[in-house]
């Protein structure tokens, strides 16, 4: 991902961001950040790029041309016309769901303001988004610049380089972080908690969720409310566990927004992999959601044939698969009886994009985020498995020279056990010939949907 800085005080930039993680992010080029100087584009030969505002009034105005010159040197080259930030106390806010969506692109042109403001024709021109970063006025959008940059850079697969992604590390994304320890174990009289010394992990993380729960509450009630909203829909959902579980977790992660509930009529929407997720009472409810709020919508899950019907009549989309959802139940980790298994990383991307049929950028996003482990035999890849955007265990493939040695087994169990350790209830979709197979799992904690929920799409 690439940052491009319109600025009068380049120095600034680069000093802000050239050290510590984004610095060493860029060294590495996970990303790359460029401050130019919009001085260097005056045609004025005093280097001036500001002049009085017509009409009267305090302060400078910056001139036009620079401006856009400046503008249509770094964009020369692209594609496409990239989204351009304005920062100003005026525009949209900033906050960490800005910066998901902001993560997601390739380029991103950023314009800082100094003095009064820049003349409003060129801002017409080039600016797609204005953005605030709160609600004080600074002297200028450098200091904004720094704090988006940093923000939207962390959400870049590779810029954080500890073991899970920045979405996986926080536990639950609508919740502040629980508080940390480390040695001492006594300090000023003050000791760490005894659960986090315990070595017993389901109540380190059942302690965690309790803190981060109780912090927010406290801190953030604002926060809490909508946290405690996604509590009452897991509730209500929870009443058919194994046909809602996808959208439970959905909400359970903290990766999923809610567009509409009442009742079973629900609409949830994972904006990294654009899915919705709806479920729905009726004929009527099935239309109205439909209408409503599936519009633009791509790719569907849903427990409704209803949905189903309204999808392919009114938008021409079609039942990619009808699969039947599993859920892992027990407490009890699930025996991995082959031990050589890893997470993935790039240099295995080829190997899994050759034996799975899913599109290479996708699959190359679940090994950036860590969501794929291999198993290995003298350190050669020989099969592999995963957990799909939206968070269904998946993406199973063994080599045919290595079947019938458990490593399919043991891959699955291995991903159950990896969500589980994370807090999360691991779940998965088997579609139609599979599902007797899988019914075989009851003993072993898996239990199947009662009924088939539906992927609709326009494949
Ligand atoms: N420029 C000056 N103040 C600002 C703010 N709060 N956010 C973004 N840009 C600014």
């Amino acid at each position: 991902m690439n940052f491009h800085v319109m600025t009068l005080f380049p120095e600034m930039i680069e000093n802000g961001l050239g050290e510590s993680i984004i610095g060493r992010a860029a060294k590495a080029g996970y990303i790359s950040y460029q401050a130019v100087n919009i001085r260097d584009y005056t045609q004025e030969k005093h280097g001036k790029v500001d002049d009085y505002p017509y009409g009267g009034g305090a302060g400078m105005l910056i001139q036009p041309q620079p401006v856009y010159d400046c503008y249509e040197d770094i964009t020369k080259g692209m594609k496409a016309k990239p989204r351009t930030i304005y920062l100003t106390p005026q525009g949209r806010r900033f906050d960490q769901k800005f910066a998901r969506e902001l993560s997601r692109e390739e380029e991103l042109v950023f314009l800082c303001g100094h003095y009064e403001g820049i003349d409003e024709r060129v801002l017409e021109e080039i600016v797609t988004d204005y953005v605030s970063i709160g609600d004080y006025v600074l002297t200028g959008g450098e200091l904004p610049v720094m704090v988006m940059i940093d923000a939207i850079a962390r959400l870049v697969p590779g810029v954080l380089n500890n073991e899970f992604s920045a979405e996986t590390e926080s536990f639950h994304n609508d919740l502040l972080e629980y508080p940390q320890y480390t040695r001492p174990p006594v300090w000023k009289d003050k000791e760490v908690p005894q659960v986090l010394l315990s070595g017993n992990h389901n109540n380190i993380v059942k302690w965690r969720l309790e803190q981060s729960e109780e912090r927010t509450k406290e801190r953030r009630p604002d926060l809490y409310a909508k946290y405690q909203r996604k509590q009452e829909i897991i509730k209500r959902l929870s009443k058919k566990k194994r046909f809602y579980i996808h959208m439970m977790e959905l909400l359970n992660r903290g990766i999923g927004e809610v567009l509409y509930e009442r009742n079973m009529d629900i609409v949830l929407y994972e904006p990294d992999s654009e899915l919705y997720m709806v479920s729905a009472e009726s004929k009527e409810s099935a239309d109205y959601l439909v209408e409503k709020y599936l519009k633009d919508a791509g790719l569907v899950l849903t427990t409704s044939e209803e949905v189903v019907q309204v999808l392919i009549a009114k938008k021409n989309m079609r039942v990619n698969e009808k699969v039947w959802q599993y859920v892992y139940t027990l407490k009890e980790p699930l025996p991995v009886k082959y031990k050589d298994i890893r997470r993935l990383t790039m240099e295995h991307l080829s190997y899994v994009t050759e034996h799975y049929d899913e599109n290479e950028a996708y699959l190359r996003r679940l090994i950036e985020k860590g969501h794929m482990f291999g198993a290995f035999v003298e350190d050669k890849i020989v099969g592999f498995v995963g957990i799909h955007v939206e968070g269904s265990c998946g993406l199973l493939f063994v080599d045919s020279a290595c079947r019938g040695m458990g490593l399919g087994q043991s891959l699955e169990n291995y991903i159950i056990n990896y969500v589980k350790s994370l807090g999360f209830t691991p779940y998965g979709h088997v579609v139609e010939g599979n599902v007797a197979s899988t019914k075989l799992q009851e003993k072993n904690g898996l239990y199947i949907s009662e009924e088939p929920l539906y992927w609709v799409g326009f494949e």
